[in-house]
């Protein structure tokens, strides 16, 4: 079996507002896949539709060749399915270690000695080793990432969502963050779907590319063929001329 994550024509939304629409990919195991598309064109609203926050209304969500789509949120996290939020969610009266082993204890239902063993290797692989006795309201915005990124580790996951975590970071930042990224798919053999804007790191960083476009996959492939394309360039450029005269 090919793919780890797997969507067939999936339809969803909030309440009745459509948001996805006949929306069909995969990412293969161990590739990091990227996500690009316009602003409120569904990138977060698909993660929401793999944790289980959202169900399909019509399609298929499978993980791991079984059909996933009515699961649970717990239910996905047991099966290996960890996210990041776009804006970072810590505990911020908590320290660092704290908030990764309430993931791994609440999140995952380990025991808290397993939990403490799983927070400190994720304290490890994201370098907040020295910082796990700080509270998280007092870290740096690079620093919420990385323990964002611990948290969801926490849950042991083999599929990895990461949404815009190089968002608002400056560029030696990114390359901190895409370093962790990379590492997590040597090191641990993760899975991972990426969401960014920052578009030039989704080159380097991804194995393939997919652009989402009003809630359907517009294009997917080789990363810089995605970026250099021209439905790519057209969706982008109608998105900021929608800014231009909104604004
Ligand atoms: N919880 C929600 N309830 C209703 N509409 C939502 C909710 N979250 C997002 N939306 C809408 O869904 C659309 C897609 O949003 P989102 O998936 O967050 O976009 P992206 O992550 O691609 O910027 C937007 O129009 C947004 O306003
Ligand atoms: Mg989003």
């Amino acid at each position: 079996m090919a793919a780890l994550l797997r969507f067939e024509h999936v339809d969803a939304g909030y309440g009745n507002v459509r948001i996805l629409e006949d929306l069909s990919f995969e990412a293969e195991y161990g590739q990091i896949l990227g996500v690009i598309g316009p602003n409120g064109c569904g990138k977060t609203t698909m993660f929401n539709a793999c944790i289980g926050h959202i169900t399909p209304t019509s399609g298929h969500i499978l993980f791991d060749g079984k059909d996933i789509s009515k699961f649970s949120p717990a239910k996905r996290v047991h099966m290996g399915i960890g996210r990041t939020y776009q804006v970072p969610r810590p505990f911020e009266n908590m320290s660092v270690f704290e908030n990764v082993l309430v993931s791994a204890v609440h999140g995952a239902g380990h025991t808290e000695r397993q939990g403490a063993r799983i927070a400190e290797e994720a304290l490890g692989i994201t370098g907040l080793t020295e910082k796990a006795e700080l509270i998280a309201g007092s870290l740096t915005l690079l620093d919420r990432k990385r323990l964002e990124i611990a948290r969801a580790l926490g849950t042991e996951p083999k599929l990895l969502l990461l949404d815009e975590v190089a968002a608002g970071l400056i560029e030696t930042e990114i390359k901190d963050i895409m370093k962790l990224v990379a590492d997590l798919k040597s090191k641990r053999g993760l899975t991972i779907v990426w969401i960014e804007h920052v578009i030039e790191t989704m080159v380097g960083a991804t194995d393939a590319l997919m652009c989402i476009s009003e809630g359907h996959e517009l294009l997917i492939g080789d990363p810089r063929a995605v970026m250099d394309s021209r439905e790519v360039e057209e969706v982008y450029l109608g998105a900021s001329d929608e800014e231009v005269n909104a604004a």
